[in-house]
């Protein structure tokens, strides 16, 4: 399968996301009908592997960024993570608007602030998941490393297993570290650490 430029993931009811946790929690996630990319496509469930893993680790994932939200499925499960500031950045409109719907049902409260251009402000996260496909995460490494804080985490998915080993010796040119992989073909996702 190819890059997907068009991020719809139709949702033709609503639907319950069960993520199942190493200490047999289980977290609950549901989304609203509608075709805000987001929910079992298995480049947001890698994101989601990539993710549990930072979890385990001693880092502090406080100030967390969810770049390309879609349905907001990423963010709703930092929130639940018990990652209090969660920010969002998506450029389609109506996912906003369906992400907003879908905070609200999953009682995510007070909901995380939307940034326009992450790479214009001067924050900085300790974690930025971009699960976007195409060309633009490995077109804009530079731009994600002068976001994220020393030993912060870079996760990235949506692109084919077949470019792993091109995105992570890109990635090592731009102050990061690769942590782990994971794959489920013919997609991949990343960890990847900012050091100094
Ligand atoms: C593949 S979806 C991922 C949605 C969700 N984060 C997940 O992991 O399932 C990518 C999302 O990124 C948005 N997007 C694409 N390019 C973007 C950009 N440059 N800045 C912000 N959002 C972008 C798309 O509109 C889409 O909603």
């Amino acid at each position: 399968m190819e890059n997907n430029e068009i991020y719809i993931e139709e949702r033709l009811r609503n639907e319950n996301l069960k993520i199942y946790m190493e200490n047999d929690n289980i977290i609950n996630i549901k989304l609203l009908q509608g075709s805000s990319f987001g929910f079992k496509h298995d480049t947001t469930t890698l994101a989601i592997k990539a993710i549990k893993k930072i979890n385990n680790t001693k880092h502090n994932l406080d100030f967390a960024l969810d770049f390309g939200s879609g349905s907001g499925v990423i963010a709703i499960f930092l929130k639940k993570l018990g990652i209090d500031k969660v920010f969002c950045c998506e450029t389609d409109k109506f996912a906003v608007n369906e992400s907003k719907k879908n905070f609200s049902v999953n009682n995510v409260n007070p909901i995380p602030d939307f940034i326009d251009n992450p790479f214009a402000q001067d924050q900085k996260y300790n974690v930025v998941i971009a699960n976007i496909s195409g060309p633009y995460i490995k077109n804009n490494l530079l731009e994600f490393s002068k976001i994220i804080n020393n030993n912060g985490f870079l996760i990235i998915s949506g692109f084919n297993c077949n470019k792993l080993d091109n995105y992570i010796s890109t990635a090592t040119n731009f102050s990061f570290k690769h942590h782990e992989s994971f794959k489920k073909s013919p997609w991949a996702s990343v960890i990847l650490e900012k050091i100094s």
